[in-house]
């Protein structure tokens, strides 16, 4: 592990045990790299293990796209912190920003200030085995 990513995963974990999260909420979340055109995110469902949450990263996104998955479908958050733009973390219980503490759930909803607006959010519609999310 290089050292700055080990300075990194500290300070998150320190950042959640401050916060009162407790450890089991600390599992992997996957990642994956759709296919984008014409501003739609294409997720191919049966090439996924579509969990609860999946990260969304690729190249021409400014901000990884968090895909949570519902008793009513699914819908994403944009992984950019509301106060100041900085990235997000996500983990099993909500979004946490490093820059200066802020907090969201997975509705998007801040729950820590600074950060006082919701996270941008997008509706993901399903058309047979494909989701797509209109950036
Ligand atoms: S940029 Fe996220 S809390 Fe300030």
């Amino acid at each position: 592990m290089q050292r700055k990513e080990f300075i990194k995963n500290s300070c998150l974990l320190c950042f959640g045990v401050a916060a009162g999260l407790s450890l089991s909420g600390c599992g992997a979340i996957p990642i994956y790299k759709p296919t984008i055109e014409n501003k739609i995110i294409y997720l191919d469902e049966q090439k996924m293990v579509v969990n609860k949450l999946n990260i969304i990263q690729h190249a021409s996104l400014p901000y990884d796209i968090l895909l949570v998955k519902n008793e009513k479908g699914f819908y994403a958050l944009r992984m950019q912190c509301t106060h100041q733009n900085q990235p997000l973390v996500a983990t099993n219980t909500g979004l946490f920003c490093n820059a200066h503490g802020s907090s969201f759930n997975l509705d998007g909803k801040a729950m820590k200030e600074p950060a006082i607006n919701p996270l941008k959010k997008y509706i993901v519609t399903k058309v047979g085995q494909q989701l797509l999310i209109q950036l």
